[in-house]
């Protein structure tokens, strides 16, 4: 691990700004030479383009990224007020991020309600695989661009432990917030699809381009103020093949209750372990459940395992369905969406979809149930080359450990 690309920036090709609609973005384009080399979807799935990919960068290329600013630590604790634990607007495993101000032409840091509002993440120093996923971070983040993965504005290192990240501040936070929080407000069937599209775009782009991302889960996918989603923390991810040969990896990372099972059995990794994760999190969608929960008992700890039984029956489907939905959902949608769900956690890694089925199926879902609110019971299938009867069958309840954290799903180790 430690670098996710060779030398070249990826943007969607399909978009019309490398950097999507944020306003630092058009500015910084501006105050930095950039030298965005743009690849097509045809070219870099092409084997010839994606080995010239594929070259390891040095710690100083890396760094050395034009679209990236390198901020100092003091410009950063100036931009987030010292640090001050009212900035804090998150904490994950490892450290805690807080809210600040920076020019939107220079970058440098602004008053408080002047500006731009950034996410600056800061590593907890004591983090021993801090700096590792740190570089990764800048490494991918620094060189691929979509609308629906977070943008990464700079970062700063100040000797051997201080590391921080900057990135554009999504103001709508987590989709796991949204969905698991008490007091949250109930999230809205059409949202629920916005936020599953969206996020399988930017999955779809990762696998086009060649990257596993490793670590997709509720708390990673954060949301602009129209329930956009964009993926966030690259530091798990990790450098093709995204067909079905598989990659071994030296240490299992990930998260509990998100990990696919054969990836937590033998290492072995592969773009199918990334849309095992993407069923738990639809699951956990349709469900308004997190995929581990210590609170309940026996069977239903384990939303994969509690909810399998359910999703490839139509007539059983609205038992697993979210009660704070209050049936305001298409029967058709959520029967094709529960259908998706459970292709993708296929205990047979070849069998599950890919990212780019996923995203069609789900796309006409939204188109078909957006035109007619439909209550109809037929149910459609992947346009996969698996069927949807034999991955059907095949599906077994996963290995993963049901038991949580104190307060949150440890990373596998
Ligand atoms: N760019 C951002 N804009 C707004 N909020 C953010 C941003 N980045 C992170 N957050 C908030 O901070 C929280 C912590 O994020 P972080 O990535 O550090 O940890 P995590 O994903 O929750 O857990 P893990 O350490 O296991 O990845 C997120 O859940 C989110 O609520
Ligand atoms: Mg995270």
């Amino acid at each position: 691990m430690g670098n996710c690309f060779g030398s070249s920036t990826i943007v969607d090709s399909r978009e019309s700004t490398y950097h999507g609609s944020s306003r630092i973005s058009a500015k910084r384009r501006q105050s930095f030479r950039l030298s965005i080399l743009t690849i097509p979807s045809s070219s870099y799935n092409d084997d010839r383009s994606f080995k010239s990919l594929q070259m390891p960068r040095s710690e100083g290329e890396i760094l050395a990224s034009p679209t990236l600013k390198a901020f100092t630590f003091n410009e950063l604790k100036t931009a987030t007020r010292n640090f001050r634990p009212n900035s804090v607007i998150g904490e994950g495993g490892f450290g805690y991020v807080y809210k600040g101000w920076i020019d939107e032409h220079t970058l440098s840091p602004s008053k408080p309600g002047s500006g731009v509002v950034v996410a600056v993440k800061k590593l907890k120093e004591e983090a021993l695989q801090g700096h590792k996923e740190w570089l990764a971070e800048v490494d991918c983040l620094g060189r691929l661009h979509h609308m629906n993965l977070v943008k990464l504005i700079g970062y700063c290192s100040k000797g051997d432990y201080i590391r921080l990240l900057v990135y554009e501040y999504m103001p709508k936070g987590s989709l796991e917030n949204h969905l698991f929080r008490r007091g949250a407000e109930p999230i809205p069937w059409r949202t629920r699809m916005k936020v599953a599209i969206s996020a399988a775009k930017g999955l779809a782009f990762l696998h086009d381009a060649q990257v596993i991302y490793r670590d997709f889960k509720a708390s990673n996918i954060l949301l602009d103020t129209e329930f956009n989603a964009k993926l966030s923390d690259f530091g798990l991810a990790k450098e093709g093949p995204t067909g079905d040969r598989t990659h071994v990896s030296t240490q299992v990372m990930g998260t509990q209750g998100y990990a696919a099972p054969e990836y937590i059995a033998t290492g072995r990794i592969t773009a199918k372990s990334d849309v095992y994760s993407f069923g738990v999190v639809l699951l956990e969608l349709l469900s308004g459940r997190p995929t581990l929960d210590k609170s309940k008992v026996g069977v239903e700890r384990n939303l994969v395992d509690w909810a399998i039984p359910y999703l490839g029956d139509r007539r059983k489907v609205f038992r697993i369905m979210d009660t704070k939905l209050e049936g305001q959902y298409p029967r058709k949608g959520a029967c094709l969406a529960a259908n998706t769900a459970l292709q993708c956690l296929n205990q047979e890694a070849k069998l599950r979809p890919k990212m780019s089925d996923v995203l069609a199926t789900l796309e006409e879902l939204d188109q078909m149930t957006s035109k007619s609110g439909s209550t109809s019971n037929s149910v459609m299938t992947l346009t996969s080359s698996s069927s949807s009867q034999s991955a059907k069958r095949r599906v077994r309840a996963p290995v993963a450990d049901p038991v949580l954290s104190s307060r949150r799903r440890r990373r596998v180790r």
